[in-house]
C-alpha cells in the first residue's frame, strides 16, 4: 500500500482527498520538489529543501517548516513505503479558499501533500547498461520564470508529450535566439572536445540538484572541464555528446535528436567518466 501525507495526517494515496478550491488545483498556485532516494539515502536533502523554501519565498506562500520538519517527513515516507528506490514528491500549495478568486487570500492554510513513488534504479556507470535517449527539439514555448518550480507545468507536459508523440523519451527547448535552455522535465548539457557545456542559470531554467550537484563533484574532480555558458542549436547539432539530467535519472546520454545521432550514436566516454565520478560522490550530497 502507498502511504502518502496530507496537511498533518499519514493515510493510503487512494484516500488523500483536497478540496476542489484548493489554489493547487485550480490555478496550479503551488510548488513541489522531487527528492531521489535509494536503499533509504536521500540524495541531495538540503538543496532540494533550500529550491523549496526559494520557490515559496519566490511565489508569497508564508510557509515555515523547517529543515528538520521536511527530513522527518521525508524518513517517515521511506520508513512506511520500504527502502527501495524512491522519488519523495514533496507539494505545497496556498491552500483552499472559500471561492474562485485570482488573487491571494491572506487567511488560508497551505496544503502540504507529499507522497513516495517508485524510481528506476540509479543508472550504473557502464556504457553497455546505459539507457539510450532519444528526444525531440522545439522552441520553449513556456513561460518566464523557469526558475520556479511550479506546480502550474502545462507548459513542460505540452513539451514532453511533444516528444512522446514523436516516439522519442524527451524534449530539448530552445529560445527565441536558438539557444538550448533545458528539456521539459531536465537540464541539458552537450560536451564537445571533452568539455561539458550546459547554459548558465537564469529565468529559462530550472536550478537542477542534479545539475548543482554533478557541476560540484566534476569541478572537485578537474579532470573534466565544466563551462557554463550559452549553448546554440548549432552546438547542440554538433556536439561529440549531450546528457539529460533530473533526480530520478541522474545523467542521461542522449545518443538522437531529431532522428539524427548525436555524435557517433553512441553514449560517450565523457558520460562514462561522469556518470562514474557521480555514482561515487552523490551521497556526500
Ligand atoms: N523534474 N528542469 C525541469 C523543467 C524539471 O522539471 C526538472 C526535474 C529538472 C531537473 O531538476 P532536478 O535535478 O532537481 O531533478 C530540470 C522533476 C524530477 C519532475 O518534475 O518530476
Amino acid at each position: 500500500m502507498n502511504i502518502a501525507f496530507l496537511n498533518g495526517s499519514y493515510l493510503p494515496l487512494e484516500e488523500a482527498r483536497i478540496s476542489p478550491l484548493d489554489r493547487g488545483f485550480l490555478f496550479g498556485d503551488g510548488i513541489y520538489e522531487v527528492v531521489p532516494s535509494y536503499g533509504g539515502k536521500m540524495v541531495g536533502f538540503a538543496p532540494h529543501i533550500q529550491r523549496m523554501n526559494d520557490g515559496l519565498d519566490a511565489i508569497g506562500i508564508k510557509f515555515d517548516w523547517s529543515e528538520s520538519d521536511w527530513g522527518d517527513l521525508c524518513n517517515q515516507l521511506i520508513k512506511k513505503n520500504g527502502s527501495g528506490n524512491l522519488g519523495i514528491y514533496l507539494h505545497v500549495t496556498r491552500g483552499a479558499d472559500s471561492k474562485r478568486f485570482h488573487g491571494f487570500s491572506e487567511n488560508i492554510t497551505p496544503t502540504v501533500f507529499a507522497f513516495a513513488f517508485e524510481i528506476a534504479p540509479a543508472p550504473v556507470a557502464d556504457k553497455t547498461l546505459a539507457k539510450k535517449f532519444k528526444v525531440s527539439s522545439s522552441k520553449d514555448l513556456r513561460w518566464d520564470r523557469c526558475q520556479i518550480k511550479s506546480t502550474s507545468l502545462l507548459g513542460n507536459v505540452l513539451h514532453f508529450q511533444q516528444g512522446q508523440d514523436q516516439g522519442n523519451d524527451e524534449t530539448l527547448l530552445f529560445n527565441a535566439d536558438n539557444q538550448l535552455t533545458e528539456a521539459s522535465s531536465c537540464n541539458a548539457y552537450i560536451v564537445k572536445d571533452s568539455v561539458v557545456i550546459t547554459p548558465p542559470l537564469d529565468n529559462q531554467l530550472l536550478p537542477g540538484i542534479t545539475r548543482q550537484i554533478l557541476l560540484d563533484i566534476l569541478r572537485n574532480d578537474g579532470s573534466i572541464k565544466v563551462e557554463e555558458r550559452p549553448v546554440s542549436m548549432h552546438e547542440v547539432k554538433n556536439a561529440d555528446e549531450v546528457w539529460i539530467t533530473s533526480s530520478s535519472k541522474e545523467i542521461g546520454a542522449v545518443v538522437e535528436i531529431d532522428g539524427l545521432p548525436v555524435g557517433n550514436g553512441e553514449v560517450g566516454d565523457i558520460w562514462l567518466a561522469a556518470q562514474t565520478l557521480y555514482s561515487a560522490a552523490k551521497h556526500n550530497y
